[in-house]
């Protein structure tokens, strides 16, 4: 890598969803207007809509690229064939299963493959061609994008890197992204991946519908979860090199390869609201509950990908990062439950807190609409034990992340059939048994409480005391009928 090109030499502007410019070279960008008859430098003018040029403008998305020669400079397209049977964006024969799924952490590749080859879809619904719906994947790489870029027609690639930093060349500039921060690059915008560390692991969201967002944050208030300023977009770089170069580009799941005989980075200046960008996850500023209950995970949404239905998503994407953990009388992991929302997780690194073992980095899993899922038989004995109620600090070390979906996925044949899907997933929660005690009392309960807390000092106050109160008010209840 060449100094210029080292993580701390890039540059970026911050800001979510902002008209930006940039320059290159002075004075590059065309002065008032877009599109002048000729062009500072001699360069060509191009726009790239992100939505129909009708759309309103609160959504309007569109940038205005100044590059060296235009991207329509290239021989026809052809069919690629070799990543066929691991990429699609077609669903409708997909695989559907109300069971629970878990795959333990997808193998890098021994063979050089790259970004492109390297991706494999899990899962997904609706279709790109109605530009409804959205796809999951999971990529493994092994070797850089060399001479070749791959431009996206189906929508937007949120891309979370696991294993090994990427060094991501677009026609807006370059960014650095690494374990613990993600990208988005959206639909139709050319980029190239490098390996910074050699190999690479990673999840994508791919969203066929809608771009992401902020999510309204209600009473929380004008600040909080992601900061609009942590996000940042590139700035304009540009390479003036005849290559023999590789466009591939992805339309309806399938991909189409052209020759051009330049580098496709070659945009010397642009401006508009439609870019790439990258976001650090250890800026996201959590919220939580400081006196009781586990909120719902929406509480750690980082984007959203609306659908027309008011406050659901098309795909939500939402981090559990380290945190403080402080609600007392409360089982802090997450809740047992059925969601209407589809739920595809995976590990950046660490341990979740809802499952002690077999949930790993670079794995995944899957509950889909309605599907049960909770904390393992391991995990619910630990957080329901006396000392489970001290402050505790969740590891620092732990990064784990949700794709959560209102279109319920089917999944693909080879995602069912991976070698490392784990099909014992199930029997993580076999071992939960009946705890269902008819001659429970409060004041029962916390006596057993106070005895497993032996030779602590039980405050004025306490849940015994709290225990006994109640228990006689029921009882008196009990004795008079009606409660009177
Ligand atoms: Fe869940």
């Amino acid at each position: 890598m060449t100094p210029e090109a080292a993580p701390e030499a890039l540059r970026y502007l911050a800001g979510f969803g902002n008209e930006c410019q940039s320059e290159a070279l002075p004075n590059a960008l065309p002065e008032g207007q877009n599109n002048p008859r000729t062009c500072p430098y001699g360069l060509y003018a191009e726009q790239l809509s992100g939505t129909a040029f009708t759309a309103p403008r609160a959504q309007n998305r569109r940038s205005w690229l100044y590059r060296i020669r235009p991207s329509v400079t290239h021989e026809p397209f052809h069919p690629l064939n070799f990543p066929a049977e691991t990429l699609t964006a077609d669903f409708r024969h997909g695989v559907i299963t109300p069971n629970q799924l878990r795959w333990r952490p997808f193998a890098i590749p021994e063979d050089s493959v790259d970004f492109v080859r390297g991706l494999f879809t899990i899962c997904g619904a609706g279709g790109a061609d109605r530009k409804d719906g959205y796809a999951i994947h999971v990529y493994t790489a092994s070797a850089n994008m060399a001479d070749c870029c791959l431009a996206n027609a189906d929508g937007d690639f949120l891309i979370v890197p696991q294993l090994g930093a990427l060094f991501v060349t677009t026609e807006f500039g370059r960014m650095h992204v690494a374990p613990g921060e993600i990208c988005v690059i959206q639909r139709g915008m050319r980029f190239s991946v490098d390996l910074l560390d050699g190999r690479a692991r990673g999840y994508v969201l791919e969203i066929f519908a809608s771009h992401f967002q902020l999510p309204d944050l209600g009473p929380i208030g004008s600040n909080g979860l992601a900061n609009p300023r942590d996000f940042l977009t590139p700035t304009a770089w540009y390479e003036d090199r005849a290559c023999a170069y590789t466009v591939v580009h992805k339309l309806e799941g399938q991909l189409f390869s052209a020759a051009q005989s330049f580098s496709p980075f070659n945009v010397v200046a642009w401006h508009g609201n439609y870019t790439p960008y990258k976001y650090d996850l250890a800026k996201f500023c959590p919220v939580n509950a400081v006196s009781f209950d586990h909120p719902d995970p929406s509480i750690f949404t980082v984007l959203t990908a609306p659908s027309p239905i008011p406050g659901t998503a098309v795909a939500d994407f939402v981090i559990f990062p380290p945190r403080w953990v402080v609600a007392q009388h409360t089982f802090r992991p997450p809740y047992y439950h059925r969601n209407v929302m589809s739920e595809f997780m995976g590990l950046i690194r660490g341990v979740y807190d809802a499952k002690a073992d077999g949930f790993l980095p670079g794995g995944a899993s899957l509950h889909s609409c309605m599907t049960p899922h909770g904390p393992d038989t391991k995990t619910f004995e630990g957080a329901t034990a006396v000392e489970a109620e001290q402050i505790a600090h969740l590891p620092k070390d732990t990064l784990a992340f949700m794709f959560e979906t209102y279109y319920t996925p089917r999944l693909t044949c080879q995602a069912m059939g991976a070698p490392n899907i784990d099909r014992n997933y199930y029997q993580c929660w076999v071992g939960l048994k009946s705890h269902f005690d008819p001659s429970w009392t409060p004041s029962k309960a916390a006596a057993a409480a106070q005895s497993a807390t032996a030779g602590s000092k039980v405050p004025a106050g306490s849940a015994v005391e709290e225990a006994a109160v109640l228990e006689q008010q029921q009882q008196s209840q009990q004795r008079q009928p009606n409660g009177k």
